[in-house]
């Protein structure tokens, strides 16, 4: 039996990444139902907004779902007692130690996969007790390590050192990631960018058009030297901060205008190396069971090089 599968109680280890504001019921109920693992963010900071996005949830899908706690930033402890009380059974958690809110999150039964990005961390987080992690590779979109390590190399330098169960997340769009991801030991994948370009995601059009153009080059890291280290969408202004080298303090202020209002210049738009993967918009489904059929068609003719012992 696939342990994610065990843990997450989806149909398939497939898991919608978190992602502020994108990451709400409406893309989250879409990958349940499709038999994914849907995600609400709370990287927002929009405490009351995120609890009523888990309530309605709980509403709209009988399936299970997860929620994210990123550590760092998380502003108000309210959002973890609500978490602990809601019935949720599968937290991820990211950006910082996990050590503080595994005693509450797993007395409140929940199971705790935290996200790193490098060896290190891993092990630390074994020990801490979290029940499995998420790998999260250079390719990635979103707030980066800095050392960039791919998830090719990645996966299967923390497969060498822990025991407990690992989701692939960076660069992993279709089966073909996901075959891969799986050959290198992980046994869940986690896809962020895929999901921002999918139908039922919230986010302005012109938003998913620059991920469909953009070719494999079409990202940028940023920030390297300070914080947030971040990968994004290549425009006029990440050009601007990619040649500064820095990021001025305010990048995130118009986040939403860029998000939903569509205006591609009016902050970054977090994105992975797989923009250069994805060139049509697909409905959540589409892309689930798109993914799972090339999973089972690359495994199978896996399987028979090793049934034949040739190279297919
Ligand atoms: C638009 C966007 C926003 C993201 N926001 C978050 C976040 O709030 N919390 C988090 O843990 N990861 C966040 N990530 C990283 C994802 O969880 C995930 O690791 C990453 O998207 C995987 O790589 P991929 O984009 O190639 O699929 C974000 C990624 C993207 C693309």
């Amino acid at each position: 039996m696939n342990r994610v599968c065990e843990h997450l109680g989806s149909k398939y280890p497939i898991v919608q990444a978190p992602m502020g504001w994108i990451a709400r019921s409406q893309l989250a109920s879409a990958v349940c139902e499709a038999g994914g693992m849907g995600i609400i963010e709370t990287s927002s900071g929009e405490t009351e907004a995120c609890q009523a996005e888990i309530r309605k949830m709980q509403e709209i899908t009988d399936k299970p779902f997860g929620v994210n706690l990123p550590i760092l930033f998380l502003r108000e402890k309210a959002i973890l007692d609500f978490v602990c009380e809601s019935g949720v059974r599968f937290v991820t958690t990211s950006a910082g130690s996990p050590k503080k809110f595994i005693g509450p999150l797993k007395e409140a039964g929940i199971t705790v996969y935290h996200a790193v990005p490098t060896v290190d961390a891993a092990v630390k987080c074994e020990e801490a007790g979290v029940d499995g992690l998420v790998v999260e590779g250079a390719e990635g979109g979103g707030f980066k390590n800095p050392e960039e390590v791919s998830t090719l190399v990645l996966l299967q330098a923390i497969r060498a050192k822990v025991d407990i169960p690992l989701i692939a997340a960076g660069g992993i769009t279709d089966g073909k990631g996901m075959a891969a991801a799986f050959a290198l030991g992980a046994e869940g994948v986690q896809m962020g960018t895929r999901f921002v370009s999918a139908a039922e995601s919230p986010v302005h059009a012109n938003y998913k058009k620059a991920i469909i153009e953009a070719n494999e080059a079409g990202t940028w890291v940023l920030n390297k030297k300070a914080s947030p280290c971040i990968r994004a969408l290549k425009t006029e202004r990440t050009a601007k901060i990619h040649e500064d080298g820095l990021m001025p303090a305010d990048t995130f202020a118009n986040i939403l205008d860029l998000y939903f209002g569509g205006d591609m210049e009016a902050s970054v738009g977090l994105a992975g190396q797989s923009v250069g993967l994805i060139d049509e918009i697909k409905p959540v489904q589409q892309i689930i069971d798109e993914t799972v059929a090339e999973f089972f068609e690359i495994t199978s003719r896996m399987g028979a090089c090793a049934e034949n012992k040739n190279f297919g």
